[in-house]
């Protein structure tokens, strides 16, 4: 009998670490599987899918948005291009697309939020235009670091 228990708690044992284990590899790695022009294809649900693309076509406008802004000299306008596409974006992803996004794409990802976040506040505080070009370089960079290695799968 005793023998019997210890074997059940070794068997419930061994299942919780292979579930951590399974699930945290999941989240680092997220879903991916190789894809025809060698990058990695972030495997998604049709409606997951049409999501990132929503806030990819979103980052495109707030980034039409800045140089906009910048051609009318109009760091207001800037304001209200770049607002939507902070952290707070992210915020209503819910957890099963996250796990699904590897960990790399996440921090780029949120990286790059958090950039557009920072951008308005040093606005709000003053800084030239030259400079809002300069980070808008930096900040693109990061669409093409991504672009390179991600796409979602058909
Ligand atoms: C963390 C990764 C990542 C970052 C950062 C990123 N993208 Fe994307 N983007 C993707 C992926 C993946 C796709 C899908 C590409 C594919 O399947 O070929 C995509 C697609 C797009 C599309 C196509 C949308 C559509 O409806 O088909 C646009 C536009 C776009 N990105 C703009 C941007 C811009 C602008 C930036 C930077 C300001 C950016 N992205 C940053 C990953 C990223």
């Amino acid at each position: 009998m005793k023998n019997s228990v210890s074997k059940l708690a070794l068997f419930a044992l061994t299942l919780w670490v292979l579930t951590v284990g399974v699930l945290g590899t999941f989240f680092i790695k997220g879903w991916t599987k190789p894809s025809t022009d060698k990058r990695k294809a972030i495997v998604l649900s049709p409606s997951e899918r049409d999501i990132v693309l929503g806030e990819m076509r979103a980052l495109l406008k707030g980034v039409n948005g800045v140089f906009r802004g910048l051609a009318q000299n109009d760091q207001s306008f800037i304001l209200k291009a770049i607002g939507p596409v902070g952290t707070k974006m992210a915020a209503d992803i819910n957890p099963m697309l996250m796990g699904k996004l590897p960990m790399e794409f996440k921090q780029l990802g949120m990286g790059l939020h958090k950039d557009f976040d920072v951008l308005a506040i040093d606005i709000k505080h003053g800084i030239s235009n030259d400079i809002v070009i300069k980070r808008m370089g930096e900040m693109t960079n990061k669409c093409i670091a991504c672009h390179e290695v991600y796409r979602l799968s058909p």
